[in-house]
């Protein structure tokens, strides 16, 4: 008998563990595509990243360009599309459920970009571990996973200790995009910014549709079925970092 295998502490994360299983399209797109995929060593868990692993991005991108990272990019319809219309910038996505993953892999071949890469990964590691402090231009979280349950409110993306990490990695002038379609998300997420020391609400209470932003496919259904669209964007105040 070999010896037993140690048990993995799990930590509150935002996302559900969901299966891997790919449709066919998915798959090719995934076997083809996997220049655009940078792989990060991890922890315990596939989805975790090391909190000592680096990633050099202008060697990745071959370029230093304004970095645009976003968590929870889904099937990547934000990404690809914006990533065509700003070729002077880079993109970084955060993705955990890879037949998304190959979905975004497809859409960005579609539109032809070279200015966008994908992590398999848990994105609050990922910006803490792959990017400097005051190294990032935009952070975009769109239709976070609402997690409606008041039990399950601890694994909302958007809470104090993620804007204090996020705060600490935008640069002087850099933004963070928001969008929700579920009310009272989008009432907490401004509740925990407006009184965040490290931003300032760049609109006075709902931001106008960032009109670079293409529908996604979570925002289609919100629209389908009535609820309204949330956009937030807040900037670094100045001297407010903690
Ligand atoms: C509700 S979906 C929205 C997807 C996309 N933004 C859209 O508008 O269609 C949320 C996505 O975020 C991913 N996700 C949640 N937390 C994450 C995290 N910490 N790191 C990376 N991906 C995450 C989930 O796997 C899921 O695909």
């Amino acid at each position: 008998m070999g010896e037993p295998r140690p048990s993995v502490q799990r930590e509150v994360v935002s996302f559900v563990r969901r299966s891997a299983r790919m449709n066919p399209s998915q798959a090719r797109a995934w076997n083809e595509l996997q220049h655009w995929v940078v792989r990060v060593p991890t922890r315990q868990t596939s989805t975790s990243v090391d909190a000592g692993a680096h990633v050099d991005w202008p060697i990745v991108f071959g370029r230093r360009a304004p970095l645009v990272v976003e968590i929870g990019g889904g099937t990547g319809d934000v990404i690809a599309g914006v990533a065509a219309r700003h070729p002077e910038r880079d993109f970084v996505a955060f993705e955990v459920f890879q037949p998304a993953v190959a979905s975004t892999l497809s859409k960005c071949a579609r539109a032809g970009v070279g200015n966008v890469r994908v992590v398999v990964a848990n994105g609050v590691d990922g910006l803490a571990a792959l990017f400097d402090e005051q190294s990032v231009a935009e952070l975009w979280t769109f239709f976070p996973d609402p997690w409606h349950k008041t039990r399950h409110h601890k694994r909302r993306l958007v809470s104090t200790p993620f804007a204090d990490l996020v705060a600490s990695r935008l640069s002087a002038d850099g933004l963070w995009r928001l969008a929700t379609d579920w009310e009272d998300y989008a009432l907490a997420i401004r509740d925990v910014l407006d009184r965040h020391p490290g931003f300032v609400n760049r609109f006075a209470g709902w931001a106008p549709r960032w009109e670079d932003r293409p529908q996604s496919r979570y925002e289609a259904k919100g629209v389908a079925a009535g609820r309204t669209i949330y956009d937030l964007c807040y900037g670094i105040r100045k001297g407010g970092r903690r």
